[in-house]
């Protein structure tokens, strides 16, 4: 499978973010993962081979397994269902995109934590809460939660960070009745798959889930459950008390750090090494959860 960080097909682009290319297709949308890596919120030159396949080969997964808890916007991954015009981009296509039904976004982004960790640990350490929700004193950093928390956030524009927010406000934006559902879904979804992952020997630190509306229906959209959107962790060395390895990106911040990289634009050239380790990892989160074998090798 080739490499892509580039791809500009003859359609109507509908958004472009730092991973993901999205097309409008008639009145659907086709979602394109490239290999385009992102840390620290830059995006590097390198692709990394495989991510984009791993990235849409296991949002599938999870849709298809999370089904009976919301219904969601995957149509198909086949190419042969994108209609006449993508046939001929089959070759770049193939593994990496999905046909999704175009819904109206929700403006949230539904966060749930199981563990304690990044901005939420920040907001532990100064308040002893996140988004309005008290926990316990004396938790650790990647401290397991005594239940998992929903921890919404505004949905920002590209360029400005989302905000933490409590639920009441979520409810002042969008409505009590949509919020208390959001709530709800997002946690079913978080601990289904958290149960499912630790059996498995992935811990799923927290995610972010993103819904929409199709006519009075909410469902699920965006990507789900993957390492871009969720913090994993090999559960075997899971300890309380410091920042644990990330499962895919942990090469490449790590080098990062030992380089002694500012962290801001332009990214440095990532060596041979560290691009083939990331992918291992990402295919190996793939393997560990679904239990099959990377199929596109
Ligand atoms: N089924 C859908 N219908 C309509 N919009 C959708 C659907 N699924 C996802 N979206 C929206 O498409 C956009 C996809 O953007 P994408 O995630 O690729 O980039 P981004 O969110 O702008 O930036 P980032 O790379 O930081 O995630 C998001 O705004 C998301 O809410
Ligand atoms: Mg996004």
């Amino acid at each position: 499978m080739e490499t892509i960080t580039e791809l500009s097909l003859p359609m109507k682009l509908f958004s472009r973010g730092k991973v993901r290319d999205t097309y409008e297709l008639d009145s659907r949308l086709l979602m394109v993962a490239t290999d385009r890596l992102s840390a620290f919120d830059v995006v590097f030159k390198e692709g990394i081979p495989l991510k984009g396949a791993v990235l849409t080969q296991l949002s599938a997964f999870w849709f298809t397994k999370t089904r009976k808890i919301i219904r969601n916007h995957l149509i198909s991954t086949n190419v042969s269902d994108f209609g006449s015009a993508a046939q001929k981009f089959s070759d770049e296509l193939s593994y990496r995109s999905m046909l999704v039904s175009r819904a109206k976004p929700v403006k949230a982004e539904c966060v749930v934590r199981g563990y304690l960790s990044g901005s939420g640990w920040k907001s532990y350490q100064k308040t002893g809460e996140i988004c309005g929700i008290r926990l316990p004193k004396g938790l650790k950093e990647s401290s397991e939660l005594p239940e998992p928390i929903f921890t919404p956030t505004t949905k920002e524009d590209v360029g400005k960070h989302d905000m933490n927010i409590t639920v009441q406000q979520l409810a002042e934006k969008i409505g009590t009745d949509l919020a208390k559902e959001l709530e709800e879904k997002s946690l079913q979804l978080y601990s289904s798959a958290a149960k499912y992952a630790r059996k498995r020997g992935i811990i799923i630190a927290d995610t972010k889930f993103e819904f929409g509306m199709v006519g009075d229906d909410l469902i699920l959209i965006d990507e789900a459950l993957t390492p871009d959107s969720s913090r994993f962790w090999p559960a075997d060395g899971w300890e309380p008390g410091k920042p644990q390895k990330s499962f895919d990106k942990q090469y490449v911040r790590d080098y990062l750090e030992s380089i002694g990289w500012n962290k801001s634009p332009p990214p440095p050239p990532l060596p041979k090494s560290i691009i083939e380790g990331t992918t291992k990892k990402y295919v190996e989160a793939y393997e560990r959860i679904t239990g099959e074998r990377f199929p596109a090798k």
